[in-house]
């Protein structure tokens, strides 16, 4: 409640008693006086005057009744009647307040409060069932692969090569029910910050360097260019956390780019930063596009889709929220895209 507020129902409470007090004892001060003028006697006063108390007290309370009606009792069933809501899974509960922000009470207070909650509650359920239905799809998809591929295989007379053209299939399938697996835990983990990144001293320049050479068998296989320059550093921060990130970004840059196209890597210290660029000279993104790439299950290549679910930028930039860093984006449709890392204050 607002300081103003409660100085204003002190001063209210105040004035009530005062009024309430000056009324009575003018009524009984006037009442006694035209007894007395009357000659009537004590006892007839005495009980006079007790009737007067009476009268006022029924009054004052019929008074008092009405105004917690208004200001307490409403409030308080409308309050009532909203959490009842909630608690049976209503969320789209709002209620009014009674006053303008600047005169909020604390009904109001509780009111609003209310309304947040509800709010909150109404987003949460509608990205839980939106996630929902975009793992189901996800599980989908490999699943009924798996399912048509292995009945294929149960055909006695089948040659060599399409068996083995199957079997890659139902590998893929497999591996990217897993991945998706892998990425739901990793990513549930760290919304519920549960996955506390363990910071340590490394060089960032060997740590990407292992993650190029853990993709040399794609970068061969589309015969890419790759150009890498890694300024030698050692940074304190999380290894594995930054496995995600660049794991995440490289094997992007190689699956949007066509056979023979070209992907960077580069490092460089900015002070105390490690600034890490991932560039390459594929599809690109659209305007729009990049607006969503940072969402869980969005792919914007469609072409791609049957590679991976859409859940690899939503880890890298939870691991860099996470780290305390920054990623950006640069990017023309046809002609590619660089995205860039700033690890803050991890030089040693
Ligand atoms: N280097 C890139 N070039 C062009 N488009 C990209 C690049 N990196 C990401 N995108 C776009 O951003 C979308 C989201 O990327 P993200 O890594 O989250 O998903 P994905 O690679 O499609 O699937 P997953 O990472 O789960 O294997 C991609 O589908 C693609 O449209
Ligand atoms: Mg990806």
């Amino acid at each position: 409640m607002k300081r103003k507020n409660a100085v204003m129902t002190v001063a209210t409470g105040f004035l009530l008693f005062l009024l309430t007090s000056a009324v009575s004892v003018t009524f009984a001060l006037f009442a006694y006086g035209r007894l007395e003028q009357r000659g009537a006697s004590l006892g007839t006063i005495a009980l006079v005057m007790l009737l007067v108390v009476v009268f006022l007290a029924i009054i004052f309370t019929i008074a008092d009744v009405i105004r917690r009606r208004i200001t307490v009792d409403k409030p308080t069933e409308q309050i009532l009647s909203a959490t009842e809501r909630i608690a049976a899974g209503d969320f789209s509960v709002r209620l009014q307040t009674e006053h303008h922000y600047e005169n909020y009470d604390q009904y109001d207070e509780i009111k609003e409060n209310i309304n947040l909650m509800a709010a909150e509650l109404r987003k949460s359920e509608v990205l839980k069932s939106d996630f929902i239905s975009n793992v189901s799809h996800e599980l989908k998809t490999p699943l009924s692969i798996i399912h048509s591929y292995a009945e294929l295989l149960k055909k006695e007379d089948l040659d060599e090569e399409l068996r083995k053209k199957y079997c890659d299939i139902l590998v893929q399938a497999s591996k990217r029910l897993s991945d998706l697996v892998t990425n739901i835990l990793k990513l549930n983990k760290l919304e519920n910050q549960k996955l506390l990144p363990e910071l340590s001293k490394f060089s960032l320049d060997e740590c990407l360097a292992e993650r190029v050479i853990a993709l040399e068998e794609l970068i061969e296989k589309k015969a890419l260019t790759l150009d890498v320059s890694l300024d030698e550093m050692e940074v304190y921060s999380s290894k594995s956390y930054l496995e995600i990130v660049f794991s995440n970004l490289l094997s992007n840059a190689i699956k949007f780019t066509n056979e023979g196209g070209r992907v960077a890597l580069t490092c460089k210290k900015e002070g105390k930063n490690a600034v890490v660029c991932v560039e390459d000279n594929g599809c690109g993104i659209s305007a729009e596009t990049g607006k969503h790439i940072f969402d869980k299950f969005y792919q914007g290549d469609t072409s791609h889709a049957k590679e991976g679910n859409g859940l690899g930028l939503a880890l890298v930039k939870k691991v860099i929220d996470v780290l305390g860093g920054e990623i950006s984006v640069q990017s023309e449709e046809g002609k590619g895209s660089a995205f860039t890392v700033v690890l803050k204050d991890a030089v040693v």
